[in-house]
């Protein structure tokens, strides 16, 4: 899968709380949220959402309840009732691409806090008709940290593993390089291994948290990790984890890379 186009301004910035460092001292934020098109859109497929790092909650005007939501489980009603029909007049098939992180602490007051997102994507799951998706370093599902989810479909949760889902194929690989013996974390060797057994599969997507860096332009991630990735038949490689300026990159290889790490992408159908 190609991206077409992306335009550069968002579409519509969401207001959300963004944590801080200390009791109160969390800040008001806006979530940006980019439109772009693609070569081929997954079969029967009328858009696809796609976003990582969503590390904050409601904004108070929107809260129901004594516990503000997590952004992730506020904001899926909101595309799906507000934001996406302004794109396509009729979306009534959309797929949800995760690439991780979507806990922060309920009082705001700390940044990069862990916790359960098993909410979050249940809450993508019931406004959309699938979810495709990996784990970032910060998210647990249930207590126990180093336990992947088991989620039924329509989510389908992917750890070095692939799923074909409206005849597309999405690979994926959760967490970060760092000390294995962590919670979501493997060697930079494990994501090149992974990404090496995708050469005679060939997806259409591959969902990372961690991922490439781009050194063109300056952006984090891991340069051997984007070498390896030159073994692939130019796959869309979607990542988070790390803010890029720039939410596309193209190698000079012609790969693209996709960063949604703090801002959604919702992309449809192009021309030609
Ligand atoms: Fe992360």
């Amino acid at each position: 899968m190609r991206i077409l186009n992306l335009e550069e301004k968002p579409f519509v910035e969401l207001p959300f709380l963004n944590a801080g460092r200390g009791i109160g001292s969390f800040f008001e934020d806006l979530l940006p949220v980019f439109v772009g098109t693609v070569d081929r859109m997954p079969q029967g497929v009328d858009a696809l959402v796609v976003t990582s790092d969503l590390q904050g909650r409601e904004h108070f005007q929107f809260q129901s309840e004594a516990e503000l939501r997590l952004l992730g489980e506020w904001l899926p009603k909101v595309l799906r009732e507000s934001v996406i029909p302004l794109i396509h007049s009729s979306a009534e098939q959309v797929g949800v691409l995760l690439c991780g992180d979507f806990y922060t602490v309920p009082n705001l007051d700390k940044r990069g806090g862990s916790g359960d997102v098993t909410s979050v994507w249940n809450a993508f799951g019931s406004e959309f008709s699938w979810v495709v998706g990996v784990a970032g370093n910060h998210d647990t599902f249930g207590t126990d940290p180093f336990r992947p989810p088991t989620f039924r479909p329509p989510l389908y949760f992917l750890d070095c593993n692939s799923k074909t889902v409206s005849g597309l194929e999405v690979a994926g690989i959760s967490g970060i390089v760092g000390n294995p013996a962590k919670a979501w974390r493997k060697t930079a060797e494990s994501f090149e291994n992974f990404i090496f057994s995708l050469a005679n599969k060939q997806p259409d997507i591959l969902l990372m948290h961690d991922g490439p860096n781009a050194p063109k332009f300056g952006y984090l991630g891991t340069p051997s990790i984007r070498e390896s990735l030159g073994l692939l038949d130019r796959p869309l490689v979607i990542r988070g984890h790390a803010h890029w300026e720039n939410p596309l990159v193209e190698t000079a290889n012609g790969l693209q890379i996709l960063n949604v790490d703090a801002r959604v992408v919702i992309l449809t159908q192009g021309m030609g």
